[in-house]
C-alpha cells in the first residue's frame, strides 16, 4: 500500500519543484538540511569530532549511537529552521552509502519510519554523488563537467554527464587521500581530524622534503595510489625518531600535501582534456583544502578550464549536498526507493 500512494506521489514529483529534506549519517555527523531546488532553507551538523577525538579516530560504534541519540532532534531544528512542518516536506533523501553500516542505519531507519508513517516518497542517495551535488547549491552550474571527489573514504576524479548520470574515470587503487592526510597526522601526534590540522602547518613549511617518487606521473588508466606515500612518510618519521633528528613538522605537511595533491590536480585536469569538457568542480572533505583549492584553480585556469568548488560548509559532509542530490533525481524521476530500501556500506 505505502509502495503504491508513494510512488504515485513521486511521480507527480517529476519537472516539479518539491521541497526535499536530506539525512546523512554515514561516518561522524549526523546531519539533516532542508532544500528547494538551489536554495538551502535549513541546514543542521551534529559533529562528533569531539567525542571522536580522545581516540585519535572514528569509532563505528560510538558514532552509530551518537546518530541514535541526535538524529530527532537534528531533525526538529531543521524544520524550524525552515519554518515548515513535516507535511510541508514533498519527500526525504537519505544516504544509503557508502559508510559506516551501523551509522549509516540509524539515517536510512529514521528517514523510513517518517516516510511510512507521513506516506512521503524516498529517495535513496549516493554519498560520494552527494559531495558532488554540494556544487549546484546557489549555482547555475550545469552538466557535463569533471568533478573531483576528495574524502576520507574515496579519491576519483568522475565524468558527470547529465544530473542524474556519473561515470568513474580515475580512482585510487588503494588508500583515500583523506585517510593518508589524518594517518600522517596522528604521527605527527596532531589530533582528529588531521587534515584541517594539516592544512593549517603546512601554510608555516615549505616543500624541502621528497617522501616518494611517483614513477611515471599521470597514469594512463588515471589511477592514483597514496598508500606508498603513506608508507614512505611513515618510514621517514621512523628513522629521524629512531636517530633523534629534529622532525621540522610544518615543513613535513608541506611536502606531503605537495606531493598528495599534485598528481591529483593533474590527474584532473588530464582527465577533463581527454574527456573534452570545461569545467572542472571539487568535491569532499579534503576540498578544503586550502593547497588544493588553489593549486587546482591555478592549475585548471592556466589550461583553459573553469574550476569550481563549494563553500567550506558544505566540502566536508553535510545533508544539504543529500537534499541537493535527492531534489535533482526527484525532479527526474530517479532513486525512488521503498521500505525495504538497506545500508550499503561499500556502495
Ligand atoms: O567528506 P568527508 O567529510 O567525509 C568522508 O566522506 O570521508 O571527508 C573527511 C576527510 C577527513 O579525512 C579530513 O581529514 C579531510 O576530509 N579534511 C581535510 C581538510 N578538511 C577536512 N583534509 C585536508 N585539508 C583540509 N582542510
Ligand atoms: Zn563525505
Amino acid at each position: 500500500m505505502y509502495t503504491q500512494r508513494t510512488k504515485a506521489k513521486f511521480e507527480a514529483l517529476k519537472g516539479g519543484d518539491p521541497i526535499v529534506m536530506g539525512i546523512e549519517s554515514s561516518c561522524d555527523e549526523t546531519a539533516v538540511a532542508i532544500v528547494r531546488g538551489r536554495r538551502v532553507l535549513a541546514n543542521i551538523v551534529a559533529s562528533q569530532i569531539d567525542i571522536h577525538r580522545k581516540y585519535g579516530g572514528v569509532v563505528p560504534e560510538v558514532a552509530s549511537r551518537s546518530h541514535t541519540d541526535v538524529i530527532v532532534s537534528c531533525i526538529d531544528e531543521a524544520l524550524y529552521k525552515a519554518e515548515l512542518t513535516l507535511d510541508q516536506i514533498d519527500c526525504i533523501g537519505v544516504t544509503y552509502g557508502a559508510g559506516l553500516i551501523g551509522a549509516l542505519l540509524v539515517g536510512v531507519s529514521a528517514a523510513k519510519a517518517i516516510c511510512f508513517a507521513r506516506d512521503i516518497p524516498l529517495v535513496k542517495v549516493n554519498h560520494i554523488e552527494g559531495h558532488i551535488c554540494a556544487n549546484y547549491i546557489d549555482t547555475d552550474l550545469k552538466p557535463p563537467f569533471i568533478s573531483l571527489v576528495a574524502s576520507g573514504g574515496h579519491t576519483a576524479v568522475y565524468k558527470v554527464n547529465g544530473y542524474n548520470d556519473y561515470e568513474v574515470v580515475g580512482a585510487t587503487r588503494d588508500d583515500a587521500i583523506g585517510e593518508a592526510f589524518d594517518k600522517v597526522a596522528r604521527l605527527l601526534g596532531l589530533p582528529y581530524p588531521g587534515g584541517p590540522q594539516i592544512d593549517r602547518l603546512a601554510k608555516e613549511g615549505k616543500p624541502t622534503i621528497k617522501f616518494y617518487k611517483h614513477a611515471k606521473g599521470v597514469s594512463a588508466d588515471l589511477s592514483l595510489s597514496y598508500s606508498g606515500l603513506k608508507t614512505a612518510v611513515v618510514n621517514f618519521l621512523h628513522n629521524a625518531r629512531q636517530k633523534n633528528e629534529q622532525i621540522n613538522v610544518p615543513d613535513v605537511c608541506a611536502s606531503f600535501t605537495a606531493e598528495a595533491v599534485d598528481l591529483l590536480v593533474d590527474t584532473t585536469i588530464v582527465a577533463a582534456k581527454r574527456e573534452g569538457l570545461k569545467t572542472i568542480v571539487l568535491a569532499g572533505g579534503v576540498a578544503a583544502n586550502s593547497y588544493l583549492r588553489e593549486k587546482l584553480k591555478v592549475e585548471g585556469e592556466k589550461n583553459g578550464f573553469t574550476v569550481l568548488y563549494p563553500p567550506l560548509s558544505l566540502c566536508t559532509d553535510n545533508a544539504a549536498m543529500i537534499a541537493m542530490r535527492a531534489y535533482l533525481s526527484a525532479v527526474e524521476g530517479k532513486d525512488y526507493a521503498d521500505l525495504s530500501l538497506n545500508a550499503r556500506p561499500s556502495l
